[in-house]
C-alpha cells in the first residue's frame, strides 16, 4: 500500500487543510503524522516536546511516518521537521512528494492564527525565517514536485496537487 500523495512544508504552508481538500476531491482519506502521534502517545506533540525534548519526538515522528507510508492509501500530511530524519528522507524517495512552498509572511500570518507550536515560540516570523530558510533544501531534496502556494486559495493549491497525482 502505499499514499497516493505526501505533502512537506513549513509550519504554516496550509499541508493540513490541502491535505483535506485533495483527499475529499480524490475521494481518500487523510493521515496527518502529528495526529498520529498524539493518538499513539496520548499527549500532545507541544507536551512531548517539552516533556520528552526534538529528538525524542523526531523519533517518534519518524515511526509515524514509516507506518503512514507503508499503511495507508490516501493523502499523508507530514509534520513540518519530518524530512529532517535522515531516514525519512530515505524512506520518501519511493513516494510522490509535494512541497508546498509558502513565503514567509503568508506562512507567519497563518501560524500567528494558531501558535503554541514549541519551535516557533517568542519571536514567531524570525524563528519561522531561520528555520524555513534551513529547511529549503531539505523540502527541495525530498519533493518531485513544488508548489508555490503565495497568492492562491487552498482550494487553489489542492487543485494544484490534484493535477500531479
Ligand atoms: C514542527 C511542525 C509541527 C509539529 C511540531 C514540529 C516543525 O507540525 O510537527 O510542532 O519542526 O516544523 P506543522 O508543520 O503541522 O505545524
Amino acid at each position: 500500500m502505499k499514499p497516493a500523495v505526501v505533502l512537506v512544508g513549513p509550519p504554516g504552508a496550509g499541508k493540513s487543510t490541502v491535505a483535506a481538500i485533495v483527499a475529499s476531491r480524490l475521494g481518500l482519506a487523510v493521515r496527518d503524522t502529528d495526529d498520529d502521534i498524539e493518538a499513539e502517545q496520548g499527549i500532545s506533540v507541544q507536551d512531548i516536546f517539552v516533556e520528552a525534548g526534538e529528538p525524542r519526538f523526531r523519533e517518534l515522528e519518524h515511526r509515524a511516518v514509516a507506518r503512514a507510508l507503508s499503511e495507508h492509501d490516501g493523502v499523508v500530511s507530514l509534520g513540518g521537521g519530518a524530512p529532517l530524519h535522515p531516514q525519512t528522507r530515505q524512506l520518501l524517495r519511493d513516494h510522490r512528494v509535494v512541497f508546498l512552498d509558502v513565503g514567509l509572511a503568508q506562512a507567519a500570518a497563518r501560524v500567528g492564527l494558531n501558535s503554541g507550536r514549541p519551535l516557533l515560540l517568542g519571536n514567531v516570523r524570525g524563528q519561522l525565517k531561520r528555520l524555513m530558510d534551513e529547511r529549503r533544501p531539505v523540502y527541495t531534496e525530498v519533493a518531485s514536485v513544488r508548489i508555490d502556494t503565495d497568492g492562491r486559495t487552498p482550494e487553489e493549491v489542492a487543485e494544484a496537487v490534484v493535477d500531479v497525482v
